[in-house]
């Protein structure tokens, strides 16, 4: 039997994977936040998922104005890295695992997730940031990683609460798997950040510190912040924190804080990283 064992949130600053990409993590500006990664990385190779389905944000790469999915799921065996405009990452492609995407599809849309199915997705930093925050620079992913794409792009975006309930039925739908798989979900984009107007370079401390302690503690409180709420308190683009209650909503009730880093600046954004473990038993909450 599959389960949800395992949670990750993080920023996906792009420069956070830059500076992986070109040795730059021990440079002045940069070491304090990697340093608060290095617990991360030694959690995650003894975690050693199987899969991660990874709720991320396209930025124009896979998808355009032209087509804007709310929720897209891949299901191909392969996801090539996106070209952002400087050329592919270099960086491994991306290795799905298509019988568990397609169980998911299945049975989220028969669960009433009308998700959009994608057999080609190239994947832009929404995606490979957070791999790279996690795994440094392997020379293969050592899991199998199912895209789970989130408008957050263009208004308007799925509440809180509807990513909430999407993760609980990741949980359950998991559950139903009939492989052994231990399965991480993790919630990516985020923290405090805005990119553009009279507010750019907008952070939050102490909301996104609260934000933190919340989604350890009372989650439900978070799912309950509109779109105004979290745009002025989180910035335009701390609107991609709902993709972290995907990620909450599929560890069920109880869970254990592993390790938890923040940090301002990377680049524009505030950046976090929390890694839970569930300690429920149950497929349902
Ligand atoms: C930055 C942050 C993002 O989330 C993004 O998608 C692009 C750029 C930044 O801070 O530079
Ligand atoms: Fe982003």
């Amino acid at each position: 039997m599959a389960e949800v064992a395992y949670g990750v949130a993080t920023s996906h600053t792009p420069s956070i994977g830059a500076a992986i990409d070109n040795d730059r993590e021990e440079e002045p500006y940069w070491a304090p936040l990697f340093e608060g990664y290095e617990a991360g990385r030694k959690w995650m190779a003894d975690a050693e998922p199987d899969v991660i389905i990874l709720a991320y944000n396209d930025h124009a790469s896979a998808f355009d104005l032209d087509l804007i999915p709310t929720f897209a799921l891949g299901v191909a065996d392969h996801f090539p890295i996106a070209d952002e405009g400087y050329g592919p990452r270099p960086i491994p492609s991306v290795e799905g695992h298509s019988e568990l995407a397609w169980h998911l599809a299945e049975n989220l849309i028969l669960d009433g997730f009308d998700m959009t199915i994608c057999n080609h997705m190239p994947v832009d930093h929404g995606l490979t940031v957070p791999l790279s925050i996690m795994y440094g620079k392997p020379d293969r992913w050592p899991a199998k990683v199912i895209p789970l794409a989130v408008n957050v792009i263009q208004y308007p975006p799925p509440t809180g609460k509807r990513c909430w309930d999407l993760g609980q039925a990741i949980r359950r739908i998991v559950h139903d798997f009939d492989e052994d798989l231990k399965v991480a979900v993790f919630g990516t984009g985020g923290m405090s950040h805005q990119l553009q107007g009279e507010r750019a370079g907008w952070v939050n401390t102490p909301f996104d510190k609260a934000f933190l302690d919340r989604l350890v503690d009372d989650p439900e409180s978070l799912t309950r912040i509109s779109h105004i709420e979290l745009l002025s308190d989180a910035g335009s683009e701390g609107i991609e924190l709902v993709m972290w209650l995907i990620m909450r909503g599929a560890l069920g009730r109880n869970v254990r804080e592993v390790h938890r880093h923040y940090h301002v600046p990377a680049s524009n954004t505030a950046a976090g990283l929390m890694i839970l473990e569930s300690e429920e038993h149950s497929a349902f909450l």
